[in-house]
């Protein structure tokens, strides 16, 4: 399989999602609250519809997770992990970081993704074993040796009014050791960042299979390493995750494990 009709529907989708994302920034968008710091706005809806008809068009039996609709087709082999507006918090707040996340598992292998940050017009994608690009060029993670020369991200989980000890607790450790740390808020960039050596490593837990699975994919395609803080193998739907240029992936996970 070449994998070049998914990629062709991913990239439709995203980019036509984008679009109405742009479209909608900065008008008063009418805001649920999931949580209390967990919010939906009108634009995600209709950017997770807009991808679900395209998707569903093309490949009516594949299963679709997405993450403000749940579950669509019974194909198990083949699963669409979707978030149409990652950083919904940034949007809300017209802070241009948030993108639409889209990628394709099958057989429990991830073999497409792609993330598209309309407001910067960065479209990232990778397909499994031919690299990653920004924009149609290829990139790749940086050469930073030692965690005191690196850049970091991280994100905090929704539930961290109620539970902000522990996560506290690992940003304390790492914000002593490196260069310097930035919580952009919308991990499907962050892991993109991370593939383009933007950021040498980040770090977060909690996160949904939506929020990380194109990421890991393009992370990993351009030379970097995915883990769990423990360093085991790390899927999207691992409760946590460390990635990284690879070369200061241990020191990252020395402090992030228990
Ligand atoms: C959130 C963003 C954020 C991360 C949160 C995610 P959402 O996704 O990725 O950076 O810190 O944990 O839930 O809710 O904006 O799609
Ligand atoms: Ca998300
Ligand atoms: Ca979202």
């Amino acid at each position: 399989m070449n994998w070049d009709k998914e990629l062709s529907v991913a990239r439709e989708a995203s980019h036509e999602a984008g679009r109405i994302l742009n479209s909608r920034l900065g008008q008063t968008n009418q805001v649920i609250k999931k949580g209390v710091i967990d919010l939906v706005t009108e634009a995600d809806l209709q950017s997770e519809k807009t991808i679900i008809d395209i998707i569903g068009r093309h490949f009516p039996h594949d299963r679709i997770i997405a993450e403000e609709g749940g579950e669509y087709g019974h194909l198990q082999e083949r699963v669409w992990l979707i978030d149409p507006l990652d950083g919904t918090t940034n949007f809300t707040h017209n802070f241009p970081f948030f993108a639409v996340s889209i990628a394709l598992e099958v057989e429990k292998e991830l073999v497409v993704g792609t993330v598209f940050n309309p407001s910067t017009d960065e479209y990232f994608e990778a397909v499994k074993g031919r690299g990653s690009y920004l924009n149609d060029h290829p990139i790749s993670i940086s050469q930073t040796e030692r965690l005191g020369d690196a850049l970091l991200a991280t994100g905090f989980p929704y539930d961290i009014h109620e539970n902000p000890d522990m996560v506290l607790e690992r940003f304390k450790r790492m914000i002593v050791r490196a260069q310097g740390i930035r919580r952009p808020g919308s991990a499907a960039i962050d892991l993109c960042y991370v593939a383009a050596g933007r950021f040498d490593g980040f770090w977060e837990e909690g996160l949904k299979p939506w929020d990380t699975a194109a990421g890991i994919l393009i992370v990993e395609e351009a030379g970097g390493r995915v883990s769990t803080y423990e360093g085991e193998s790390c899927s999207p739907f691992s409760k946590n995750i460390v990635a990284s240029n690879s070369l200061i992936h241990s020191e990252m996970t020395l402090l992030l494990g228990p």
